[in-house]
């Protein structure tokens, strides 16, 4: 089993995007994948159609607080995930906007910051877990990312997509204290609008300096009305558009992680 968290802490860099397609197309290939959705936003959980309600039960709550009605849940032992949901042939450990109190709640636990990483090595039965945190520095973040063998990180070819690097670097070197051996696995081109000379330049930079780090995925092209639809359809692309160049970019970009996978560097940032 390896756990990969899409980390980069800026907002709207295609985290959840990236993970419910590659997620997808890795369950496709028979592997069993389980998603695990860190983000109050609950965009992978809608996005894959899962619109009713959710209970806090059904999310990582428990895993890393304890049940909601007990006493003292700091004091929990073997604390566990719940059962998942089946969606798209992958299993989901759905959240909602009350996953947002985890943030204040995991701070009265001690060493509470391992506590997904130590609910998610419990498990059995999976190839890939794969965690979409927040767009945010905080404790979900925190949890998503030292629970984590390694780290996907999805990187617009854009100014915000550079000009994150620096940060997501030192931060996997932060985490990687409770984390240890994290690194980071690929860099997942995202967003890419090869019509403009800015994403052509982009490009050029992270295709020159990155793969010092760790490798770069080819890039995933802009194409916002399929995106939109997708979501609103609570499908990933290769369902939303079988067949399409969207669905072969996402393919390329699946067996790309998995060769990333394969062959892990040394040293790394
Ligand atoms: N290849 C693409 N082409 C066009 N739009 C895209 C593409 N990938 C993602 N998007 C859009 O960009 C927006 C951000 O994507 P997404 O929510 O996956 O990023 P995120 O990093 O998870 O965001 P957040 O930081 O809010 O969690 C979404 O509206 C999504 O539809
Ligand atoms: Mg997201």
């Amino acid at each position: 089993m390896v756990v990969l968290t899409y980390f980069n802490h800026a907002g709207g860099v295609a985290k959840t995007s990236t993970i419910r397609d590659v997620g997808y197309v890795l369950a496709e290939s028979g592997r069993r994948v389980l998603l695990i959705d860190m983000d109050p936003q609950a965009n992978l959980t809608k996005w894959l159609g899962v619109d009713d309600d959710i209970e806090l039960e059904e999310t990582v709550y428990p895993a890393v607080i304890g049940a909601a009605d007990d006493e003292d849940p700091a004091a929990e032992a073997d604390l566990a995930l719940p059962s998942p949901r089946r969606v798209h042939g992958m299993d989901l450990i759905p959240a909602h906007l009350n996953i947002a109190i985890i943030e204040r709640e995991i701070l009265s636990v001690f060493m509470g910051v391992v506590r997904l990483r130590e609910a998610v090595r419990r498990l059995d039965g999976y190839d890939l877990v794969l965690i979409d945190p927040p767009p945010s520095l905080g404790q979900l973040s925190a949890l998503a990312v030292v629970a984590a063998d390694r780290v996907v990180v999805p990187l617009p070819t854009n100014r915000k997509g550079l000009d994150g690097i620096q940060t997501v670097i030192k931060m996997v070197r932060e985490y990687r204290k409770a984390a240890p051996g994290l690194d980071v696995a690929l860099f997942v081109l995202t967003q890419h609008d090869r019509r403009t000379r800015h994403d052509r330049e982009s490009f050029e930079i992270i295709a020159a300096q990155l793969p010092a780090l760790a490798p770069i995925s080819s890039p995933l092209s802009s194409r916002p009305a399929y995106y939109s639809d997708a979501q609103v359809q609570g499908m990933p692309i290769p369902v939303y558009a079988p067949g399409s160049d969207a669905d072969r970019e996402i393919r390329q970009v699946a067996s790309e992680l998995l060769a990333a996978l394969g062959e892990k560097t040394d040293g790394g940032p």
